[in-house]
């Protein structure tokens, strides 16, 4: 069987985040297929493309993380009906410079937890927009949007309801399909 590598990110800066938490969920969940490792964007400086000839290194580590890996999951809050502004810097830095976009042909997922009913749906359809534009095949089921309610999980990522457990197993096991699926049409060293 082969594990496929995935990098994930956080799009909350927050020390108390739930989409943290969620994402804490994911890497216990993960099948053996999947092995989940975070990229970090709170140190990105916001994105000038006055930089594009001479990278700050934070931002070649992100995009030396997103080259090290098969695939990637963006785990989301929704802020004001749209993604946060640090998780689209960190998009446009990996965008960047032009002719040499990271996440282009790269597999990717999103899911996203919000205490609202519609559990960042909002958010997720702009971020899909992005990537798109980005030229990242996407997941397009199983879709997860993520009503974070007290005590579904635990601090440390443990699930307590079984039916959700269960829908982020399926989600995992949907994706790890889906890159391999789109592995097969896309070996990276042709991308
Ligand atoms: C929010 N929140 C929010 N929730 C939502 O469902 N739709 C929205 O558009 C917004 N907008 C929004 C804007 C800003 C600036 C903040 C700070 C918050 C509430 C949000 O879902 C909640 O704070 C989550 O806990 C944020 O996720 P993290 O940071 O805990 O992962």
């Amino acid at each position: 069987m082969t594990t496929h590598e995935v990098g994930y990110f956080v799009g909350s800066l927050s020390e108390e985040s739930i989409n943290r938490t969620l994402s804490k969920s994911l890497v216990r969940l993960a099948p053996p297929s999947m092995h989940l490792t975070e990229i970090p964007i709170r140190d990105l400086p916001l994105y000038n493309r006055d930089l594009d000839g001479a990278f700050p290194a934070e931002a070649t580590a992100l995009k030396d993380a997103i080259a090290s890996v098969q695939a990637v999951l963006f785990v989301t809050p929704e802020y004001n009906r749209s993604i946060p502004g640090a998780l689209k810097n960190a998009i446009d830095w990996a965008s960047r410079p032009w002719g040499q976009n990271s996440l282009a042909r790269k597999p990717s997922a999103v899911i996203g937890a919000s205490p609202g009913a519609i559990g960042t749906a909002v958010a997720q359809q702009h971020l899909k927009s992005i990537l798109s534009f980005c030229n990242s095949p996407q997941m397009n089921a199983v879709e997860a949007y993520i009503q974070f309610k007290p005590g579904l999980f635990t601090p440390d990522g443990e699930v307590t309801d079984e039916s959700t457990e269960v829908f982020l197993r399926d989600y995992l096991e949907e994706f790890s399909s889906f890159i391999a699926r789109v592995l097969t049409v896309l070996p990276p060293e042709e991308a």
